[in-house]
């Protein structure tokens, strides 16, 4: 069965918990990760996480990641408004990937309106919290056809 996600967090997600909670709540990414891993077991989908602050290390877990995963939920941070190496290393993927924030980016400044990644995603989730993570499985499970 192909139920295989990973839920790759990228820079400054580890300091969930210390960030401004009116955009992003005040759990920790360990909370989010046990909130996360039960909406995707109740979809029937086996998840991975993986977190990173840099961006190297974070290109290499997209390399890899088809030898482990079929399908990838991604919250670069930062990097999603920026980084054409990880939108590079998205391409060799090649795995059906949904970009999640769990804050408003298209409310928010001008710079994060931006992504270099949307558009060879097959979904993206924005401000909605924890709970985005669950429509972004939702919609990953759909582009599987499971
Ligand atoms: C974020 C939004 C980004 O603009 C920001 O840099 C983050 C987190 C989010 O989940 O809302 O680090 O990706």
């Amino acid at each position: 069965m192909r139920n295989r996600v990973e839920i790759l967090h990228g820079v400054n997600l580890d300091t969930l918990g210390r960030r401004d909670p009116a955009q992003y709540g005040s759990h920790s990414l360990t909370e989010l990760e046990v909130r996360v891993r039960r909406f995707a077991v109740d979809l029937g989908l086996e998840p991975s996480f993986a977190q990173t602050n840099h961006e190297g290390e974070y290109c290499e877990l997209l390399h890899r990641a088809g030898e482990t995963s079929d399908g990838l939920v991604l919250n670069p941070g930062a990097w999603t408004h920026y980084s054409y190496a990880i939108r590079d290393a998205l391409e060799v993927a090649a795995l059906p990937a949904i970009e999640v924030h769990i804050s408003a980016v298209d409310d928010r400044e001008e710079w994060r309106r931006s992504s270099v990644i949307e558009d060879i995603c097959v979904g993206r989730v924005q401000g909605r919290g924890v709970d985005g993570y669950r429509d972004a499985l939702e919609l990953l499970r759909k582009a599987l056809g499971l």
